[in-house]
């Protein structure tokens, strides 16, 4: 029985987000691993985060860093043992935080046991993908895999093609098949059972494939195009994931943060409830498209304010009643927001790392810090092509460079300014070698800034980012407003601010941020404002009409 009080016990929880490979190496292989996470977990408690959320460490070929699982019931040894596993799940409550699992239910590893057999042509197995014959001699349809090129691959020995919507060594499991969802239920089931409380659910609304698999129309200079419209938050979803909540995350009481793209925001909230429980929250990466040409992260767009702010205050509205947002700026899967949105000069980053957390996390929804993000982490250069270690690079590269000629030069630079191999570079403790991430020799380039930036000198620094985040999470959470408040914005037409207030009951907290390198000014809401937080801090209390400086932030509270 679920007492009433620890029911959502995650409503007014801060996340953070762990990358195992890029955190911390406790053996000195050059890999982050569990018992590196686990060494880490003072500095994580301390930081004032309730919950992990560990990105995968299952075994993996790593094609797609641990997004492609052979085996969903064991560590990788990359990342340590089952022991290792066991001892920080124990010691992350023991220390009263949460651990949430990053599953992977829409694709298995091609390696996996069930694709082996299905490609041994066992039909049972084949039957737990999309297996189909070649039309005229080519790929079933024309769609587009998200890391580039088909989403089919060929299979001579059977003379049919795979359905992959990510890498070719992750095809998609077919959710039509009950015996698929009976398998994933168990695997779910197995890891509720072994105390993680909640999970991150990878690239979910994707279940649900319509089985036709009509061509679409090709993207600009390509054959293939994206067939999200045939693929993306189908309606049937919802019963899988109204199942899956009755067999595993209501009987458990699970916290689950759905990663959905291309979302509506009455499909989403649906999916939080409307019609009946099905996921608690969402990871709705379209708040982080405004600087892009749509899903193209690499036809980059001059970051709008504007454009950000009704996107972001759209989506609250929406959400206001029905469901949760997680709020985040920077993920495994995207460049780092300083250098993306901010200014990371040395004179700026320090500023707007600082504003960039007083702009999100005041917000009503729940905070997902990214490792390094409350270090003000940076972008990082990679000089040449074999620097680089993600899919979507080397995909991107063969089809731009090597095989549509374009110049390198170009690449290079959108990689280094977009790619996922951007969020990636080791986490930054110490000035001591390779950053303290490992005592070897590390699997991906460390920043060459780390003497400047790393958690050991911002520790001992009162005024760092890492303190500032601490500050700011503390804040959160002692006021009502800002959990549960109402959201308003105000300084709609600048092309600079983002600024809202939060009310509860009589509590009126305001977020003002200026996102730019320009001095602006703020007409504030009526009343006088105690200030409780601000990157320049020289500031006490403000009302009227305020000047901010280059990206100025402060949060304060009505007298
Ligand atoms: C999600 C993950 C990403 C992964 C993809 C395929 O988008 O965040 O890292 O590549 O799913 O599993």
């Amino acid at each position: 029985m679920i007492l009433e009080k620890e029911k959502n016990w995650w409503q007014d929880a801060a996340v953070y987000q762990i990358y195992p490979k890029s955190f911390y190496d406790s053996n000195g292989d050059g890999y982050g691993d569990i018992e590196g996470i686990r060494q880490k977990l003072p500095y994580i408690k301390n930081l004032g985060v309730d919950v992990i959320w560990v990105c995968p460490f299952f075994k993996s070929p790593q094609a797609d860093n641990g997004y492609d699982i052979s085996d969903y019931f064991s560590v990788d040894e990359r990342f340590g043992t089952m022991e290792d596993l066991r001892r920080l799940i124990d010691d992350c409550h023991a220390m009263g935080l949460k651990f949430v699992l990053d599953l992977v239910a829409n694709h298995t590893s091609d390696e996996h046991p069930w694709f082996k057999k299905a490609l041994s042509g066992d039909e049972k197995y084949m039957n737990y993908y999309y297996f189909k014959d070649p039309v005229d001699g080519h790929e079933p349809s024309n769609w587009a895999s998200v890391f580039g090129g088909s989403a089919w691959e060929y299979v001579p020995r059977l003379d049919k093609y795979y359905l992959h919507l990510f890498h070719k060594k992750q095809p998609d499991l077919n959710w039509e098949n009950k015996e698929v969802v009976d398998r994933v239920i168990n695997i779910m089931q197995h890891w509720a059972q072994y105390g993680v409380d909640g999970f991150r659910l990878d690239a979910i609304n994707y279940l649900y494939k319509e089985p036709d698999f009509p061509d679409v129309e090709p993207m600009p200079g390509s054959k293939y195009g994206f067939a999200n419209q045939h693929y993306a938050n189908k309606p049937k979803v919802n019963e899988h994931f109204a199942r899956l909540n009755r067999e595993v995350f209501a009987p458990y009481n699970m916290m689950t943060v759905a990663e959905v793209a291309y979302i509506e925001p009455e499909t989403a909230r649906e999916y939080c409830g409307k019609h009946q429980p099905e996921l608690d929250m969402l990871y709705i990466f379209d708040l982080l498209n405004f600087d892009q040409d749509g899903f193209d992260k690499f036809s980059p767009l001059p970051f709008d304010v504007k454009a950000f702010k009704q996107t972001i205050f759209h989506w609250q509205k929406e959400m206001s009643e029905i469901g949760r947002l997680a709020l985040f700026f920077s993920n495994h899967d995207q460049a780092r927001s300083v250098s993306r949105f901010g200014d990371d000069s040395d004179q700026y980053r320090d500023l707007s790392a600082k504003m960039q957390g007083n702009a999100m996390y005041m917000l009503k929804g729940t905070p997902y810090i990214y490792q390094g993000e409350e270090l003000g982490m940076t972008n990082l250069n990679y000089e040449k092509i074999e620097d680089f270690c993600d899919v979507e690079v080397m995909n991107t590269w063969q089809e731009k460079v090597i095989e549509g000629g374009e110049p390198a030069e170009k690449w290079l630079a959108l990689f280094n300014s977009r790619s996922r191999d951007c969020g990636r570079s080791p986490m930054q403790w110490t000035d001591e070698a390779n950053a303290g991430f490992t005592a070897g020799t590390p699997w991906q380039k460390v920043n060459s800034n780390y003497p400047k930036i790393n958690a050991a000198a911002q520790e001992k620094d009162e005024k760092s980012t890492l303190n500032f985040y601490r500050k700011l999470l503390r804040i959160r959470k002692g006021l009502k407003s800002v959990q549960q408040g109402s959201v308003t914005p105000f300084d709609m037409e600048s092309e600079n601010t983002f600024c809202y207030s939060r009310e509860y009951e009589g509590e009126t907290v305001i977020s003002v941020n200026n996102f730019k390198n320009v001095t602006c000014r703020v007409k504030l809401p009526r009343g006088s404002f105690r200030v409780l937080l601000s990157n320049y801090g020289d500031v006490a209390k403000v009302r009227g009409t305020v000047t901010l400086r280059p990206f100025e932030c402060l949060t304060a509270i009505k007298e």
